[in-house]
C-alpha cells in the first residue's frame, strides 16, 4: 500500500477509537460516497452500479449464487478459471444439476472466442471468465468474448480480481454484466476490501442470495422491499477504515492514469520475462506465461529447483516471490502438465534495476549448485 493508503486507513482507525464507531461514520459519509464515484470512474460505469463487497471472492459469489439457476443450465468459463469460482460451478451442479463447460484454448494459450461462439446454445445461461488467471501472465480476450455475449444476449461475469489496478479496464468497452475486482492486488488498497459491479440494466432482475436491513427494508410485519441499487448486494455491517483506505487507493491509481499503469506493467512484465528467457544452460529457467497479451504477473520454473526452494533463497534478497499449484487452477494446470509455479508480480514501482537484481540472483542460485545437484 503507498503512504497515503496506510495513513488513511489508520487516522480513520485513530478516529474510530476517539470518536466511537458511528461518530466516525458520520463524519465521514460523503466521504464514503466517493468510494462509489472512484470506483465508477475506474471501471467506466455508473455509482449505482457498485457494491462494496469485502473480497474479489464474495464480491463474485453474490452475483453468482443470486443468479435465477435451475437444472440444466450451462456455465461456459474459461480453462484458466480460478478455484473459487470453479468449486462454485461445482458445488451448483451438486444440488441443482447446472453444468459447466470450459471453452477450450486457442493455440495462444487465451480462451479460443471462435469455441466459445460454437458452444453456445439454448441451454447456455451465464458466460463466466478469468480475465488474468492467478497461475500466469495470460490476460484473457475480454472484449472479444463480451461481443460474443452480446450478441447471443447472454449475462456475462467477468473476475477481474487481477486486472483491475494494473490494466485499462473499461466494462461499457468489455461488455460485461457483472465484475468483481479486489483492493488487496494491483490497486494496493487494505486486505479485507474488494467491489462488485453489476450493470444497471441488470440490477432489479436479480434477487441477492442474502438480504439483510441495509440491502432491503422492512416495510410492514410480512414484507420487504429491496433497494434499487447494486448496493443491495452489499452488508450494513462493513470494514469502513478498509473501505476508506480503498477509496484512497483508487484516488491514487486514478492520478497515476490507468492507462499509464498498464503500460509500464506490461514493459516491466515483458523485461522480467525476457530476462528470465536470457537465463540458459545451468538455469534452466522455463518462463509459462501463455497468451498473446501478456501482463504484470510473471511464471515460470526451474528444472534445478523447487518452487519454494527458488521462494525462500530470494526472500533472502529481499525478493518476494509467490507460488501457484495444481488445485488454483487445476483445469489449466493439468492441460498443461504443470504442477507447480514461481508467481513474480511486477508493479508500476518495480525498477529496471531490481528486476536485473532478481535475474542475477537466479543466475546464481542455479549456478551455485548447478552442477552438483541432480534435476529434482
Ligand atoms: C483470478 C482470481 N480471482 C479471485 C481471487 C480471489 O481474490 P480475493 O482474495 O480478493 O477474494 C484471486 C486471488 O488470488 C484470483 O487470482
Amino acid at each position: 500500500m503507498p503512504a497515503p493508503v496506510v495513513d488513511a486507513i489508520k487516522n480513520y482507525i485513530d478516529e474510530e477509537a476517539i470518536e466511537g464507531g458511528y461518530e466516525t461514520f458520520n463524519r465521514h459519509e460523503e466521504d464514503f460516497e466517493r468510494f462509489y464515484q472512484q470506483a465508477a470512474r475506474l471501471i467506466n460505469c455508473h455509482s449505482g452500479e457498485i457494491a462494496f463487497v469485502e473480497n474479489a471472492t464474495r464480491a463474485w459469489d453474490m452475483i453468482f449464487y443470486s443468479l435465477p439457476w435451475k437444472a440444466g443450465d450451462v456455465i461456459l468459463t474459461s480453462m484458466a478459471e480460478y478455484a473459487s469460482n470453479y468449486i462454485a460451478y461445482l458445488q451448483l451442479n451438486k444440488k441443482f444439476g447446472v453444468e459447466v463447460k470450459a471453452v477450450p484454448n486457442a493455440s495462444d494459450g487465451a480462451l479460443c472466442v471462435d469455441s466459445l461462439k460454437k458452444m453456445i446454445d439454448a441451454r447456455t445461461a451465464l458466460v463466466a471468465v478469468t480475465h488474468v488467471p492467478t497461475n500466469g501472465g495470460l490476460v484473457n480476450p475480454a472484449i472479444e468474448i463480451g461481443r460474443v455475449a452480446r450478441e447471443r444476449e447472454l449475462p456475462y461475469l467477468l473476475d477481474a480480481c487481477q486486472s483491475v489496478g494494473q490494466l485499462d479496464v473499461d466494462v461499457e468497452e468489455i461488455g460485461c454484466d457483472f465484475l468483481s475486482a479486489t483492493g488487496r492486488k494491483y490497486l494496493r488498497g487494505p486486505r479485507g476490501t474488494g467491489f462488485l459491479y453489476v450493470r444497471k440494466s441488470r440490477i432489479k432482475n436479480i434477487e441477492p442470495v442474502f438480504l439483510d436491513l441495509h440491502a432491503a427494508t422492512w416495510v410492514a410485519k410480512d414484507s420487504f422491499e429491496i433497494r434499487d441499487d447494486a448496493r443491495r448486494f452489499e452488508n450494513w455491517e462493513q470494514n469502513y477504515a478498509g473501505k476508506y483506505g480503498l477509496t484512497r487507493a483508487m484516488e491514487y491509481a486514478l492520478a497515476l492514469g490507468t492507462g499509464n499503469i498498464q503500460e509500464r506493467v506490461l514493459y516491466l512484465g515483458n523485461y522480467l520475462r525476457q530476462g528470465l528467457a536470457s537465463l540458459t544452460g545451468d538455469a534452466e529457467i522455463e518462463v509459462t506465461d501463455t497468451g498473446s497479451t501478456r501482463c504484470g504477473i510473471v511464471s515460470f520454473r526451474s528444472a534445478r529447483y523447487k518452487v519454494d526452494e527458488i521462494i525462500g533463497a530470494m526472500k533472502e534478497h529481499r525478493i518476494n516471490l509467490s507460488s501457484s499449484t495444481t488445485s488454483g487452477t487445476r483445469l489449466d494446470m493439468e492441460d498443461r502438465g504443470l504442477t507447480e509455479l514461481v508467481r513474480a508480480s511486477v508493479h508500476y514501482y518495480n525498477t529496471e534495476a531490481e528486476l536485473d537484481l532478481f535475474i542475477a540472483k537466479l543466475a546464481d542460485l542455479h549456478s551455485a549448485l548447478a552442477s552438483s545437484r541432480p534435476r529434482p
